[in-house]
């Protein structure tokens, strides 16, 4: 069933009670209860209700169409996405707003009003067809926290070609699997990109990833750290600047079918490989609008920051889509909460008068760690609403913000979602629900969330059990790229016809959500998705090792941390150096946000009869704890040997 790994007892004792004041309920974008049970009753005209707000050049002629597992939304419409981040806002007022503003780490900064976004998107747009970019092209993006990252996803969905982001701190190996798998034709990067004072490498990564044969033919490069002047390669590599030139700045948006794909993104799942998760146009763009305005309660004056970085799907949501949808101000950071000091990011929220903040709690954790003395260096009083995503929040972070970035004034929304929920699924409507420090609290209007156990059976009020979602909604994910098979085994196999989220969850006697973590061989280190299947690959692939399993281990901090269990080869000797070595090479195949906390050398790892690795056992080793259930041990001798060894129970 589903195991404690949130803490679920701490939880259940959490009885605080946040209801919204008057204040904020009076001027809340929704503040009528009974949007849920009319919702409910009617998820498709709900729906259909919030996408009379979107700009259509043709509207749909039918809302869903549910063939299980396949859902078609606005099936015979057709749209632009950028024209509904951008266009649409400059027949009013708005072509003069800030659409975003900007801060690189040393401190440089650009605003870009609605109107900027349009030319530089449209240039950008005109760039792209001029290297032969068209409709139903694959467009691979690796890019640092720069302005022209959202630029170029815009461009792309602009002319039509499908977007696929890549975290900036993903190795030169990940970055190939991602393009092979996508068969991306262009590659935009940039020379390097700024973080805590140095200088991430990124245009020798991407140099290091285009190792023949290769999709690529052409390479885009944004010039940002002036690090890579020697390095263009002739024939394939084309500054930015130098692209944009001399390009006209209007570029007609390609009329899109609704379910036209929009992007893929890759995120790890419980195999060794990732999963190139496809969203599409019109249900994307609407979930994500719609949760933006509703949970944020977005408003014309609002100045909003979301700290994730665009290349995870919080910032293709909520960075990108969903606040640009809405007309929103969105502030972008290139670097580090800590430099030059602690305060960044309170110095930033002063700086623009910054009112909705919305971060991981893994952030919180370390502001928590690092004092309160560095928001009150400065001015926060201009916030009014901070937001959580990511992972579980603990009570006792969720109080710290409330309190020292909130001035105990701001509701906390906790968000939970997934890469491939594409929008926020469960989350508190500020203007109408009670908080309660720790839940996600309710399923957004029109969404059919349910707990259920083993056999999918509700397990009602209290209960412990599996997070499923028993509707379509706007945003889903529609498959994984180039796997079809892989979508229905993985997300509706479990229980017929219904979504499985692999999270755990309790729910309340008020109906409240607790999300408990992750119930695969997926784990959350600081709010990053990692399978242990693809830690586990990267350290078998060093020749140093026989056999490798990795788990999570909960952290104060990170929430989980990684702990590789490792078998040396019979020829080599466990050192400090083999150590070294091994989260080394992890760093090197996979990013550094995967490197393992610990290693621990062991003579074999403890498996059941049939040859399964039990995890759960080197999850009691790595945390100290007394072994639960070793009846299934092909040979106890071998966890009795591992806890002589690193255990510390007792
Ligand atoms: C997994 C999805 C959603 C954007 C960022 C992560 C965990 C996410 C919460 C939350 C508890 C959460 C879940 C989920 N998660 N938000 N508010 N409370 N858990 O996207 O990388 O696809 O990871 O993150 O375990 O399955 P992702």
């Amino acid at each position: 069933m589903v195991e404690n790994v949130g803490g679920i007892e701490a939880l259940l004792q959490e009885d605080r009670r946040f209801p919204p004041s008057d204040e904020f309920r009076n001027q809340a974008n929704i503040s009528d209860p009974n949007v849920y049970e009319e919702a409910l009753r009617d998820p498709e005209g709900f729906w259909a209700k919030f996408a009379e707000e979107l700009d259509w050049i043709k509207k749909w002629d039918t809302v869903l169409e549910w063939d299980p597992p396949h859902a078609k939304w606005f099936v015979g419409g057709k749209l632009n996405v950028s024209y509904n981040c951008i266009d649409r806002h400059l027949k009013s007022a708005r072509r003069n707003k800030a659409a975003i503003i900007w801060e690189g780490e040393p401190g440089d900064r650009q605003v870009y009003t609605y109107r900027d976004l349009y030319r530089e998107v449209c240039k950008f747009a005109n760039g792209l067809k001029s290297l032969g970019v068209v409709k139903g092209d694959r467009v691979t993006i690796y890019l640092p926290m720069v302005p022209e990252l959202p630029i170029a996803m815009l461009a792309c969905a602009r002319i039509g070609a499908a977007h696929s982001v890549i975290f900036g701190g993903f190795s030169a190996e990940s970055i190939r699997d991602r393009i092979d798998d996508s068969q991306s034709k262009l590659l935009i990067t940039a020379d390097g990109g700024f973080r805590r004072g140095a200088i991430i490498p990124l245009k020798q990564n991407a140099d290091d990833a285009l190792v023949s044969p290769t999709p690529i033919e052409n390479v885009v490069v944004v010039r940002r750290t002036e690090s890579a002047d020697d390095k263009m390669v002739a024939g394939r590599d084309i500054w930015w600047h130098d692209l944009v030139a001399d390009q006209p700045m209007h570029c007609e948006p390609e009329p899109m079918d609704s379910e036209d794909m929009l992007y893929l993104l890759y995120t790890s799942g419980t195999t060794g490989k990732p999963k190139g998760i496809v969203h599409t146009t019109a249900g994307y763009l609407l979930g994500t609008y719609a949760t933006a305005k509703w949970v944020f309660d977005l408003k014309e004056e609002d100045v909003y920051w979301c700290t994730a970085d665009i290349g995870w799907v919080t910032g293709h949501s909520y960075i990108v889509y969903g606040p640009l949808a809405n007309g929103a101000t969105s502030v972008m950071y290139e670097g580090s909460p800590d430099y030059p000091d602690r305060d960044r990011f309170w110095a930033i929220v002063a700086k623009y008068g910054i009112s909705i903040v919305y971060t991981a709690p893994t952030a919180i954790r370390t502001f928590m760690r690092w004092g309160e003395e560095y928001p009150q260096r400065h001015d926060l009083t201009s916030i009014r609403l901070l937001g959580s995503v990511g992972e579980p929040i603990n009570p006792e972070a969720w109080m710290w913000y409330w309190k020292n970035i909130g001035l105990e004034k701001c509701p906390v929304v906790d968000t939970w979602w997934q890469t491939e929920t594409g929008q926020i699924l469960i989350a508190p409507l500020p203007g109408i629900t009670t908080l309660r420090p720790g839940s996600a609290t309710r399923p957004f209007p029109g969404i059919d969330a349910e707990v259920v156990d083993e056999a999918g059976n509700p397990v009602g009020p209290g209960g412990g059990g599996y997070l499923t979602i028993k509707k379509p909604w706007p945003g889903m994910l529609r498959t994984i790229y180039g796997d079809p098979d892989r979508y229905v085994e993985q997300y509706w196999s479990r229980y017929p016809d219904i979504y499985f989220t692999a999270d755990g969850a309790k729910i309340d006697e008020d109906g409240n959500f607790w999300l408990l973590g992750r119930v695969d061989d997926v784990i959350n280190v600081s709010a990053h998705r990692i399978s242990t299947m693809e830690v586990e690959s990267a350290l078998v692939d060093n020749p140093k090792v026989a056999e490798a399993a990795c788990i999570g281990r909960s952290d104060e901090i990170k929430g989980q941390a990684i702990v590789g269990f490792v078998t040396l080869k019979d020829n080599v000797t466990s050192s400090d150096e083999v150590i070294a070595e091994l989260k080394r090479h992890v760093a090197t195949k996979i990013g550094a946000m995967a490197r393992p906390d610990d290693i621990y050398f062991t003579a074999e790892l403890p498996k059941t009869r049939s040859g399964k690795i039990m995890r759960r056992l080197l999850r009691d080793v790595a945390e100290g704890r007394a072994l639960g259930d070793t009846t299934t041990l092909a040979d106890p001798a071998v966890v009795e040997a591992l806890k002589q060894q690193y255990g510390d129970d007792e």
